[in-house]
């Protein structure tokens, strides 16, 4: 029987499951640092979010933790390292996300290029514009247009086959191997970042973030885009640098932005914020569907339960 360190608002159902298996649970406030260091000392599985820094000191504070099992796909706030150097085994919530992430991928491209918070806006302060040829929340195009996919992993692709299923898109991507299944499925096609760049009307990313992908969207690689293109960014916010971002929203080096995520979470620049034109911002709620939430708590619950029956972790991340 362990004891379960959890930052996590489980569900009743899963507090119910670890407690029928006889281990012990403790709720911590991810952001109470040192109630989170002192139950490590006892803890023999911890359940987090993206949002808790696991960082190799405070797994220092460990004496049996076996698992920290992380509610979410990406898992860039853990030291997987520190964490594998300790023999604690990390895992993640991949899969059960994919689609409703690419849904609100694909819903904030819509309502950028279709200006839906402005326009929603204006109905709700008493200003409908007059119908006209050139009248105010004009947009942009969606459909037959070209979508530049970056990182084509499982959430690229469910984001790929809805551009081109739903809406006639030819699909570029960038990505460091090719992929065969949505080359023949979706005719895409594999390019240079910088052509993805030169060529795409709508640019979606879903890299994770690494050294390597930190600001890989800085001012060299807005200065590519169309001046009509759309960033589109439920990944990872740093691997846009938000302060030439918001140059080249403002000198129309590219024409809008669609963000969850932000590189200073929870935190968003000041000069976002200021911005409305074909720029739509979301809290980070890319899997914030009720369903595909409790299915990543479930993942997360049983990779737990495994671990600590003395089997293997389900999803480990290395
Ligand atoms: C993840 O799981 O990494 C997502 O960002 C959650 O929305």
């Amino acid at each position: 029987m362990g004891i379960v360190a959890c930052t996590a608002d489980l569900f009743p159902e899963h507090l119910r499951q670890l407690k029928a298996a006889g281990h012990q649970v403790y709720l911590i406030e991810g952001s109470d640092r040192e109630a989170l260091a002192s139950s490590l000392a006892t803890a023999d599985a911890l359940i987090c979010l993206l949002t808790d820094p696991i960082e190799s000191e405070l797994l220092a504070h460990s004496a049996h933790l076996k698992i920290v099992a992380n509610v979410a796909v990406g898992y860039e706030n853990i030291d997987v390292h520190a964490a594998e150097l300790r023999g604690i085994v990390v895992t993640n919530t991949p899969d059960v996300l994919t689609e409703s992430t690419a849904d609100h991928t694909f819903a904030l491209l819509l309502a950028a290029a279709r200006r839906l918070p402005e326009a929603d806006s204006a109905i709700r302060k008493g200003k409908f514009p007059s119908w006209g040829l050139q009248q105010p929340l004009t947009g942009i195009d969606v459909y037959g247009k070209t979508l530049g996919i970056v990182g084509m992993g499982r959430i690229g692709g469910a984001v790929a086959r809805r551009g081109h299923h739903g809406f006639g898109m030819s699909v570029l991507y960038h990505s460091r191997t090719p992929k065969s299944e949505v080359e023949s499925e979706l005719h895409a096609i594999r390019v240079p970042f910088d052509d993805l760049l030169k060529q795409s009307d709508f640019v979606s990313v879903h890299v994770p973030l690494t050294p390597q992908t930190r600001h890989l969207f800085d001012a060299d690689a807005f200065a590519r885009m169309k001046p009509t293109a759309v960033l589109v960014n439920v990944a990872r916010g740093a691997v846009v640098d938000e302060a030439a971002l918001v140059d080249a929203l403002n000198s129309h080096a590219i024409a809008g932005a669609a963000l969850d995520v932000f590189e200073d979470e929870p935190a968003v620049h000041s000069g976002l914020r200021k911005l409305h034109e074909h720029v739509v911002l979301t809290p980070h709620l890319g899997s914030a569907t009720a369903e595909t939430r409790h299915a990543m708590a479930t993942i997360a619950v049983n990779n737990v339960l495994a671990m600590l029956a003395g089997d293997g972790p389900i999803t480990p991340v290395s």
